[in-house]
């Protein structure tokens, strides 16, 4: 049995228990973040714990905890939970709730005592042979809210967009909001167009991934043309590649869009590239050369 963080105790799993008045349980009332993690190492902590810190500024949330705080569970729990599978890859889960309250009542409570979760999960290894299959999207209308830039653990528009894609044998949804591309219901989404990598600008209509910024760094890094700009529903059917980006998933090639190859139906040449960019950038992580 695993051993999860949960206000301040390390238990295992089937003994971490919360109220049911808790404000998570009963509004979704809390943020999170999902942190991969290479040979012990955790990738771009400092940019996960600025993003938890953004959602919990954008909810009106204290930070229960400090930096040093949040990393030293997350250390602990790496080594307290080493991989039964294959590998050592990982992601640590975290959730921050507002508490319980003693009613249930939309407003918030005087005093919020947060409720503070973290687990850590195995992550299959990502091969790049499995990964150069691709998976197929199609494209949805986006009817979540107006706040998708906050890591909200109220997931139920990005749950049902997904299993609408599932229904229709894809594995996920491209989001369209008045014309254009925002991103995939768990994941961002780049296409390239006209030989130049795109991906919608941040704004309050997707979340802003950490792989996302990432792969935006390391395309200046080794003179990848990219913008990050608005592009329409149109553009992306012409697209000679579309990648699905996310931490648990990395970059994941689109071979096949509403029904339709994309290009040859086949993982392009710039996702090839990209993908040894990404792994070499992890292999650094593992051995210690970069945090
Ligand atoms: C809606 C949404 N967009 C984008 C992402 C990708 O973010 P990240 O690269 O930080 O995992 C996720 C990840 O779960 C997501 O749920």
């Amino acid at each position: 049995m695993s051993n999860v963080y949960l206000n301040g105790e390390y238990l295992p799993l089937d003994q971490a228990k919360i109220s049911v008045l808790d404000r998570g349980f009963l509004f979704a009332d809390g943020v999170y973040e999902v942190i991969p993690v290479y040979g012990g190492r955790l990738l771009r902590m400092r940019e996960h714990m600025q993003r938890l810190q953004n959602s919990l500024d954008a909810i009106r949330l204290e930070n229960p905890l400090t930096n040093t705080q949040w990393l030293e569970i997350a250390e602990k729990l790496l080594l307290d939970n080493p991989n039964s599978g294959p590998g050592d890859d990982k992601y640590v889960y975290l959730q921050v709730t507002r508490g319980v309250a003693a009613k249930r009542n939309h407003g918030f409570p005087d005093e919020v005592n947060q409720t503070v979760f973290m687990m850590v999960n195995e992550m299959a290894p990502v091969n790049k042979e499995e990964l150069r299959q691709g998976v197929s999207a199609i494209t949805l209308d986006d009817i979540r809210w107006k706040a998708c830039h906050v890591k909200s653990i109220s997931l139920l528009g990005n749950i049902l967009l997904r299993q609408q894609a599932h229904d229709n044998g894809a594995a996920e949804a491209i989001l369209i909001n008045e014309g254009l591309v925002t991103e995939g219901a768990a994941s961002n989404v780049f296409a390239v167009i006209d030989d130049v990598l795109v991906t919608a600008p941040m704004g309050n209509r997707l979340l802003p991934g950490i792989t996302r910024d990432l792969i935006l760094e390391l395309a200046a890094e080794n003179n990848i043309n990219y913008e990050e700009r608005d592009f329409t529903e149109q553009e992306l059917l012409t697209a000679s590649e579309i990648w699905f980006s996310s931490s648990t998933k990395e970059i994941l090639p689109v071979v096949e869009l509403n029904g339709k190859p994309v290009a040859n139906g086949q993982s392009g040449p710039i996702w090839e590239k990209m993908i040894d960019i990404y792994q070499a950038c992890k292999a650094k992580l593992r051995s210690g050369e970069t945090s």
